[in-house]
């Protein structure tokens, strides 16, 4: 059945998704991981297709971590094969729907064939601004930050900069993506109460949301309560909620 587009008053403009419990979602199913990982990828499609026309304007989802290499050899190689396959599958709703696809993370280490995959669909869809999807694939925040610190080493090591001219903007700058702004939203699906070293820097003030549904559970109903959840938040920014005492 099909859900009820509610109204919100508050669209995030970005939103986070650790997309958690693929594998027992297979075992509960009596399915093998990959399976679980094939099911993942339609709650991807699912979301993408109910988040953008709400207006949300970035969705990043993550992948496959740094740490996620510790896998079996199997599991590593059928979700690189998975992934590439379904980049051919949304291929075609990238360009209906306008949607740029970018990438976060160190792509070196994947296999050639899902790397020229994710080249020729980021240049393909580059032409897109209004819509993104960015996969964190081989990603990891600290990963990320230690390279951002390398950058600014080399600046400072180069005479261009001051230690004590460094700020957080500095750090920003020098992250994998830092055009993209903060996510407002992140989202974990599968109850785990854990930031599995993604988006470290950027999450400072994002509001979570963990829920016990499993990733390939996770679809439009799901997003909508998670939605609603968020609209009945305050975002204070280390502030205070009531406008009175922040005058006085
Ligand atoms: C975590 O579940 C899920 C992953 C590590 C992989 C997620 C990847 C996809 C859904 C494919 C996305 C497709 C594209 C095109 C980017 P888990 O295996 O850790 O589940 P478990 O904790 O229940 O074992």
């Amino acid at each position: 059945m099909k859900a009820k587009s509610p109204a919100f008053e508050i669209i995030p403009r970005h939103i986070a998704l650790i997309m958690d419990g693929n594998g027992r979602w297979a075992k509960i199913n009596g399915k093998s991981r990959i399976d679980g990982h094939r099911e993942g990828t339609q709650s991807v499609r699912s979301i993408l297709k109910t988040a953008f026309p709400l207006g949300i304007k970035i969705i990043t989802i993550y992948a496959f971590s740094t740490e996620n290499w510790k896998r079996p050899a199997k599991e590593i190689q059928g979700l690189m094969k998975l992934m590439t396959e379904s980049l051919n599958s949304y291929e075609k709703d990238l360009h209906d729907n306008k949607i740029r696809l970018r990438v976060m993370g160190e792509l070196g280490k994947l296999p050639k064939s899902l790397r020229t995959k994710l080249e020729k669909t980021m240049n393909d869809t580059k032409i897109y601004s209004k819509h993104t999807l960015v996969i964190a694939l081989n990603y990891g925040a600290r990963a990320e930050i230690t390279d951002a610190t390398r950058k600014i080493a080399q600046l400072v090591y180069k005479n261009k900069l001051k230690p004590n001219e460094i700020t957080e903007k500095h750090i920003c700058n020098n992250l994998y993506l830092p055009d993209i702004p903060d996510p407002e939203l992140m989202i974990r699906t599968s109850g785990e109460l854990r930031l599995s070293n993604f988006m470290l820097w950027q999450i400072s003030y994002t509001e979570i949301i963990i829920t016990d549904k499993l990733w390939p559970e996770f679809r439009e109903q799901e997003l909508y309560n998670a939605l609603e959840q968020y609209n009945k938040r305050q975002r204070r920014f280390g502030g205070i909620e009531d406008k009175e005492f922040n005058d006085g």
